[in-house]
């Protein structure tokens, strides 16, 4: 089983809480199109004998790509990799650039998944994030995806947007659940330095919310999110029964993926590896054999801690059966005894062979997490 994550770098306009990678788009692809192909055959090794079972388009703006273009690069993977027949193949799309031709299109590619960053459903917010899209766009892209036949369709909210008051919160996912979504990833706003949002926040423009505001906004997305029938399956994720991501639960649960693209990380059970964050340096690097990515081997600690930050975000916790096999008895006892002090605090239970956050625990996920985190040894 494994996954293949293909980054889009380009973005129509820049978000203003946006970090990751990206740029204003070109109207040419094809430079980046054909270095994506060669980047897949030159590592189509990279998964050995697994499986393909999920794809995704992420980025920056996937919905960038024609459908030719997204044709091309289905069928190139197909080639060069073993992709299950059932594969669950998802593509982000701006609310903006979504029509009824162009969902047609990804249908007929056998693109199962839809994502539709809605961000808000309130003008007011979208404009002060810096969004292309209004809510009355928001409203036709996820009618029409619909109306084109997906099903296993999911959309992206932000909270905690300076100005927006808990009953807007509220209506904003009441709003959302009168849909027929499957699933919603609902994200707090974190202010990145280095984002327009982050200099403002520099001069005193804008403020960060407090922590009981933000705790409040988690209780009402939890509520909501659990009375609509979605099910909490990790911090920012929410799944109606058998539609949780697959490709992202497969990150969680330490499966093996390649990432293509621009800033995509790859990780192969033993060693991690991402890409340079550099669309002409990658372009170039990968037509001419050089190197566009810099890898890390994982030793025993930073596999013990990526474990801990990933298992503890979910649902399914931490597997202590999987502690004591893989980290022996001294990884078992180091959990064991740090959980005890969680556990009498009501931030985690401790159900037959696993450790979970409680409600409670996951409002402050980091600082748990961060406490489990074995130091370096130097
Ligand atoms: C990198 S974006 C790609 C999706 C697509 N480009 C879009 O904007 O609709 C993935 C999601 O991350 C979330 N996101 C990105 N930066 C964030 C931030 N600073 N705070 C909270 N959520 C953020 C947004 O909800 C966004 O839809
Ligand atoms: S949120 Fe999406 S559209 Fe906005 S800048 Fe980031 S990647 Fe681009």
């Amino acid at each position: 089983m494994a996954g293949i994550y293909i980054h889009t770098p380009f973005c129509k306009k820049l978000c203003f809480y946006c970090d990751f990678y990206h740029i204003i788009s070109s109207d040419d692809n094809s430079a980046f199109v054909d270095a994506l192909l060669k980047e897949a055959l030159l590592r189509k090794n990279y998964l050995g004998t697994e499986t393909v079972t999920t794809i995704y388009f992420g980025g920056g703006t996937p919905s960038v790509f024609s459908i030719t273009e997204l044709d091309t690069i289905l069928n190139h993977i197909n080639k060069l990799f073993r992709v299950e027949g059932n594969c669950e193949i998802t593509i982000e799309l701006n609310p903006d650039d979504v029509n009824s031709d162009y969902l047609r299109g990804l249908k007929k590619l056998n693109i199962n998944r839809i994502s539709l960053g809605i961000q808000s459903w309130r003008d007011s917010d979208l404009k002060m994030l810096n969004r292309r899209h209004d809510s009355a766009q928001a409203t036709m892209a996820l009618r029409e995806t619909f109306k084109a036949g997906f099903e296993n369709v999911t959309i992206d909210l932000i909270y905690g947007i300076p100005g927006m008051s808990q009953k807007e919160w509220a209506s904003n996912l009441d709003f959302s659940f009168s849909f027929d979504i499957k699933h919603l990833s609902a994200y707090h706003l974190t202010i990145e330095p280095g984002t327009v949002f982050g200099k403002m926040l520099e001069k005193g423009l804008i403020a960060e919310i407090d922590e009981e505001e933000s705790n409040s906004l988690f209780n009402i997305l939890i509520e909501k999110a659990e009375s609509a029938g979605f099910i909490h399956y990790e911090i920012s994720n929410f799944g109606k029964p058998s539609y949780f991501s697959i490709h992202n639960s497969n990150y969680w649960k330490q499966i093996i993926y390649l990432g293509l693209g621009p800033s995509a990380h790859s990780f192969n059970g033993y060693s991690r590896q991402w890409n340079i964050c550099d669309l002409k340096g990658y372009i170039k690097s990968v037509n001419t054999g050089k190197s566009f990515f810099e890898s890390e081997k994982l030793d025993s600690k930073a596999r013990f801690n990526e474990y801990i930050m990933t298992s503890l975000r979910t649902m399914w916790g931490i597997d202590l059966e999987y502690i004591e096999r893989t980290f022996e008895k001294e990884g078992y006892d180091y959990v064991v005894n740090l959980a005890g002090k969680f556990r009498d605090y009501g931030l985690m239970k401790h159900d037959k062979n696993t450790l979970v956050l409680t409600n409670q625990g996951k409002m402050i996920s980091d600082n748990i997490i961060s406490e489990f985190m074995m130091p370096d040894d130097d």
